[in-house]
């Protein structure tokens, strides 16, 4: 199948089960039980999930931002209707509700009378079981499905850009959106796009502080790839890749996810668990982006086996299912990029991890999905704190990486900012020593940037 003949079944809609039950609720509240407008609404109910149960073994609905989402996936209820259902069911405390096969028509009936009740200080799980629903769940999730916490981030940088990185973020843009409309790939553009990350891009301290520190937004896929090809780069140098090894290296990550222009954008950034069918679909990148990319004369050969081979672990797993093939030595550079890139950026349900965590994360995964030595080489080339990044000293001075030194690299230089963070009052080497022998200054943590804290600012000056 080719990507563009790519067929999405069409989802169905949970708000009438919504709606549905809300309905029931009221009816239960207000008639004598087995009054024939329960029994009505009771079967069209049941009617309406039974058909959702067709398709999947579980029905989730979780209203997120007020929207109702099936399986993580948002519904647009626009009318009034909707919006004031949404917002009774979330005044109840209820923003999801889970049916699961095998689910009786009574336990719907159960849990319309469970919602009319008042509250009380019972477990919602002890309440419904009490009432033997055994298929359905209903409540707010728990503290850790982070997507009650889902905040929307800026789909880019915002704040003032170092001037390349910011025409190389338009260009990708451009390129990614004509790919996303069908339109064959502008070999041109990636040529002038490869040569401006690897002139200039990668020779701004500016530009470089904006890819490492901590990204305030939840970057779409085009904005990812910049990142992802100048991480790449930083770790080709790392390895002395030759002028020819890196252009090649550099082109093969801005485009290895291409083939996601290719699925819809709602699956690409849906907050939380992914369907099975969902899943597949985004897996599917890897194997559409090859083609798309084999199919485009004058790039370079290790294009499209980088976007096939990006997410296969060295020793073999991951996928696309390539048997135990071990992954081309470009496209493990590449899945190191990527992994860092991912996390330490926003998602719509969490919050953008710090660089030396992020480090621990690649750590963690290396040996089994990652090259160990590619590992080891990229922490070494961006280092512990990376240009950029929002720093406290044990004076407790702000200040933001400016550099540091392969000899040393817990001891960067800092710009120390006013208490602000909007000038700098100076730069400090805080590997200075004092007369003792002793590090006068060292680092005690690093800092998430508050919103719109510019660090690029301070590289340029
Ligand atoms: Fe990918």
């Amino acid at each position: 199948m080719t990507p563009e003949t790519e067929v999405v079944a069409p989802e169905l809609d949970p708000l009438p089960v919504l709606k549905g039950l809300a309905a029931l609720r009221w009816l239960t509240g207000t008639y004598p039980s087995g009054h024939p407008m329960i029994g009505q609404k009771l079967t069209e109910l049941d009617g309406l999930v039974r058909e959702h149960l067709r398709v999947g073994p579980e029905l989730r609905i979780d209203i997120i931002r007020g929207a109702a989402h099936l399986d993580g996936v948002s519904f647009d209820g626009n009318d009034q209707a909707t919006t004031h259902i949404l917002q009774e069911l979330s005044e109840l405390g209820i923003d999801s509700i889970h049916i699961r096969e095998g689910v009786e028509t009574e336990e719907l009936r159960s849990v319309a009378e469970f919602l009319w009740q008042p509250r009380t200080e019972e477990p919602v799980d002890a309440q419904l079981s009490r009432r033997r629903v055994r298929h359905i769940s209903v409540g707010k999730l728990v503290a850790l499905d982070t997507r009650w916490h889902v905040e929307r981030w800026p789909d880019a940088p915002t704040g003032p850009l170092d001037p390349d990185y910011a025409q190389s973020l338009l260009l990708a843009q451009q390129t990614f959106e004509e790919t996303a409309a069908g339109k064959a790939l502008d070999l041109m553009t990636v040529r002038d796009l490869v040569q401006l990350l690897i002139v200039k891009v990668a020779r701004s301290n500016a530009a470089l502080g904006q890819i490492l520190a901590v990204k305030q937004y939840e970057n779409l896929t085009y904005c990812h790839s910049v990142n992802v090809a100048m991480l790449s780069l930083l770790l080709g140098r790392q390895l002395a890749l030759d002028e020819f090894a890196m252009a090649a290296l550099v082109e093969a990550a801005l485009l290895h996810d291409i083939g996601k222009t290719k699925i819809p954008l709602e699956i690409v950034k849906k907050p939380g668990a992914l369907t099975k069918r969902e899943r597949k679909l985004i897996d599917a990148h890897t194997t559409i982006g090859a083609e798309i990319l084999a199919q485009t004369d004058g790039l370079r050969p290790l294009t499209p086996v980088v976007a096939l081979e990006h997410h296969r672990g060295v020793k073999g797993g991951g996928y696309p299912d390539l048997g135990s093939a071990v992954p081309h030595i470009m496209s493990q550079i590449v899945s190191v990029a990527d992994i860092y890139e991912a996390v330490t950026g926003a998602r719509s349900y969490q919050e953008a991890m710090l660089p030396e965590r992020a480090c621990l994360i690649l750590a963690r995964l290396a040996g089994e999905k990652l090259n160990t030595a590619l590992v080891k080489a990229f922490v070494n080339a961006i280092t512990f704190f990376p240009m950029g990044s929002l720093v406290r000293t044990n004076r407790d001075e702000l200040g933001v990486v400016m550099r540091t030194s392969t000899g040393d690299p817990l001891h960067p230089v800092l710009a120390l900012l006013d208490a602000n963070l909007r000038d700098s009052r100076g730069t400090v080497d805080t590997a200075t020593r004092d007369g003792a022998g002793s590090y006068e200054r060292h680092i005690v943590e690093t800092l998430r940037p508050p919103e719109g804290f510019d660090a690029g600012r301070f590289l340029a000056a």
